[in-house]
Parts: structure tokens; C-alpha cells; sequence
């Protein structure tokens, strides 16, 4: 097991995958917002809704209560809840490095801290975009369904994943 995890960890000092500061809430709003603008299964009032739940405000809150990890050209973050349960949330990828295996590492990266801190299962509540990835990593889908915010409504699909090894 341990091996596993060293050889998760080499590959995460490869990517330059690392724990973000509070400095760098300006560059993560940035990628985020050219990230949905480019979001193709959104039309522009669902984007422009989306985008809008994101302030520099947010990311730095985000940046300072939960585990966000940064590659260049990526952002994703952990968030710890009940024991043994966490959510994976808010993943990005530029549009310019998107396809080229960047948000499959950012999810295995942020398994490998959840696995640290003791998550025994992941969550996600993934776009459109996210869903088809994780359920390729391995996901099961829990629940698709229908959310509406700012008048605008969402098909978002709800996975998850056991980390127990032999799972
Ligand atoms: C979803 C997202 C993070 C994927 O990042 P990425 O770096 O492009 O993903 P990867 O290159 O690791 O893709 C791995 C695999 O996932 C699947 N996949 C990724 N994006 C996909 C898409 N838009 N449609 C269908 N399958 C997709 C493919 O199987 C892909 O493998 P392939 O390129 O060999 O076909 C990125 O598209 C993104 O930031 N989207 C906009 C924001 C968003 O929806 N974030 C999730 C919020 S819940």
C-alpha cells in the first residue's frame, strides 16, 4: 500500500500538482472563469450564472478551509466531511491544457490527500463536462438530476467512489 502511495506522490511532484496560497486566489478565479466561459455542454446564460458564484472573495475562502491543489493549468479541491466522507469539488482545467490527461491527475491527486485524511469515500457533484472523466476513473453514478440557481436550471450528476483498497 505504501508503494501505491509513493507512487502516486512521484507522479503528483512530477505535475507540479501542489497546495495553493491565499496569494493565488486572483490566478485560480481567472482559470475558473475562462474554464466555464469555454464549458460547451452550458449555454451562455447557464455559464454566466455559473461563473457568477465565483468571487475573489469565494476562492480564498476556499484556498484557506479546504484542500486545494493547483497544476499549471488546473485547480481542485478537497473538501473534508463527516468522518470518512469527502467531497471533491470545484475542478477545473484551463481551456488551453483541457483533454491532455490534466483533470484525470488533479482527481488522482486529490484522492491521494483523501486517503491521508482518512476518506473512505469521495463524492462528487460533477457538470456535464466531469461526469463522462470520473465515471472512466472508476465513479458510479448515485443520482442525475436537475438543479436550478439564479432562475437558470442544471442537469448535474452526483458519483462516487470507495478509496478502500480493495474496492
Ligand atoms: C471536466 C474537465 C475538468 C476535464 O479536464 P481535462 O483535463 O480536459 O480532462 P482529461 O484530459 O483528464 O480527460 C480525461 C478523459 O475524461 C473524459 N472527458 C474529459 N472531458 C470530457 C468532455 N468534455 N466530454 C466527454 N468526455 C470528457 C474523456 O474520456 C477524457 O479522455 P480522452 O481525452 O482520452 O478522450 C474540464 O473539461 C473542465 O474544466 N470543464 C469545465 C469546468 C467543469 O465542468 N468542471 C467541473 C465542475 S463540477
Amino acid at each position: 500500500m505504501a508503494g501505491k502511495f509513493a507512487r502516486v506522490e512521484e507522479r503528483v511532484a512530477q505535475d507540479g500538482i501542489e497546495r495553493a496560497t491565499s496569494d493565488q486566489a486572483d490566478v485560480l478565479l481567472g482559470l475558473i472563469q475562462r474554464s466555464i466561459a469555454a464549458c460547451a455542454p452550458y449555454d451562455a446564460r447557464q455559464r454566466s450564472v455559473w461563473a457568477s458564484s465565483f468571487t475573489r472573495e469565494s476562492v480564498t475562502a476556499m484556498v484557506a478551509d479546504t484542500v486545494v491543489l493547483t497544476a499549471p493549468g488546473g485547480v481542485a479541491n478537497l473538501v473534508i466531511l463527516t468522518p470518512g466522507t469527502g467531497l471533491l469539488d470545484h475542478l477545473y482545467v484551463d481551456p488551453d491544457h483541457q483533454r491532455s490527461g490534466l483533470g484525470c491527475r488533479l482527481v488522482e491527486a486529490i484522492e491521494a490527500e483523501a486517503r491521508q485524511r482518512g476518506v473512505g469515500t469521495l463524492r462528487v457533484d460533477a457538470s456535464l463536462a466531469l461526469a463522462p472523466l470520473l465515471e472512466r476513473l472508476g465513479y458510479s453514478v448515485v443520482e442525475v438530476y436537475e438543479k436550478t440557481v439564479g432562475g437558470v436550471t442544471f442537469t448535474n450528476t452526483w458519483l462516487e467512489r470507495s478509496l478502500h483498497p480493495e474496492s
